[in-house]
């Protein structure tokens, strides 16, 4: 049934049975606008996220330590940049301009996971970055395969099948440098320390003090709770530093026999909503850099117009 034809209430109606029944709401179905709306918030950040996120490492392509290090840091940054587009044509689909979504991310306006903004100092950062960034993407990112909204769903299973590869090259990273001599292993131990804290807060604020969570759950986007997602990183990686031999930066990490899981510190809440707000260690550095590759590559952008110009052109006069 055409939804144009049904009533308002016919129209909310089909629409919560599709989430009762987990099925998947697609573009051309009819939404409520709230709905629309926090897709856009998500996945454009997501999307975003993902594009300045291949900054940090970036960095480090010309410094791997050896050709085969550079191949896979070059293939999983590739990767992130295939990601960004997925993310970004899944929220076209609602009706938002991929120029929009730039423009917001160019001018500051747009947030991205607030992991990006710290700096990548030593080698051992990249592999921090890869296993505990994308560990907890992943964690993230195979809880969002269920959501309701088709086109995002989808692109998770396509994103989800490429991260476990940006996860394991990080790891290797981190087990050489760990097992290497004790100057690597200071290495290691040095970027866990950075990264940890940082790459919990990206799960996003406790359950209790998110102002979008309790409806992100309801429509089924969100399918498991920031600070159970942030828990299941914690319990799966604790394991990992123990094998590697290096000590997770928290005095208060201790296994709960009772609750069969880590209990662990208090979050310094203060320095993520800082970093949220712009006063991160990099954020200047990153939009500085995103601006200047976004302006680097307006050479491309005016090519490709051209020739879809011409192309357009050649089939009318055909
Ligand atoms: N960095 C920046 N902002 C954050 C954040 C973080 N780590 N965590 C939460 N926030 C923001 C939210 O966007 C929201 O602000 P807004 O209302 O202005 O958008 C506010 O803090 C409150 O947070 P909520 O928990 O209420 O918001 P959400 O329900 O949106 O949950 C989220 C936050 C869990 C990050 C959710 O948005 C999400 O799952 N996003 C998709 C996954 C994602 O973006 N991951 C980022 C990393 S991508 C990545 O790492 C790529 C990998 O390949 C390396």
């Amino acid at each position: 049934m055409q939804f144009r034809t049904m009533t308002a209430q016919q129209q909310q109606e089909r629409f919560e049975a599709i989430i009762e029944a987990e099925g998947k709401v697609e573009p051309k179905d009819w939404m409520p606008e709230a709905y629309r709306k926090t897709l856009i918030r998500q996945i454009s950040q997501h999307a975003h996220s993902e594009v300045v996120g291949m900054l940090p490492e970036g960095r480090w392509i010309t410094r791997a330590p050896s050709l085969r290090r550079k191949v896979a840091l070059l293939a999983k940054i590739q990767d992130e940049g295939g990601h960004g587009l997925y993310l970004y044509s899944a929220a076209e689909t609602l009706g938002v301009s991929r120029e929009d979504m730039v423009s917001d991310l160019l001018t500051g306006k747009a947030k991205y996971s607030s992991i990006f903004n710290y700096p990548t100092i030593t080698w051992a950062d990249i592999g921090a970055v890869g296993w505990l960034v994308d560990g907890a993407a992943i964690v993230n990112q195979i809880m969002l395969q269920k959501a309701s909204f088709g086109p995002y769903s989808r692109a998770m299973i396509r994103i989800c099948k490429e991260e476990s590869f940006h996860q394991r090259q990080g790891y290797e990273i981190i087990l050489k440098l760990a097992q290497g001599t004790p100057e690597q292993k200071e290495l290691a131990q040095d970027a866990l320390n950075r990264w940890w804290w940082p790459s919990l807060m990206m799960f996003g604020p406790n359950d209790d003090a998110s102002p979008n969570s309790a409806q992100s759950m309801a429509w089924k986007i969100k399918r498991i709770s920031n600070d159970d997602l942030r828990q299941k990183f914690i319990d799966q990686t604790v394991p990992q530093a123990n094998f590697l031999g290096l000590t997770i930066p928290d005095p208060d990490l201790k296994w709960n026999e009772e609750r069969k899981a880590y209990d662990f510190g208090e979050i310094d809440w203060e320095e993520f909503f800082n970093v949220v707000k712009g006063n991160g260690p990099c954020n200047k550095e990153r939009l500085r850099d995103r601006q200047e590759a976004h302006a680097n590559g307006e050479w491309v952008r005016e090519a490709a117009s051209a020739y879809a110009a011409k192309k357009a052109e050649r089939k009318e006069a055909a």
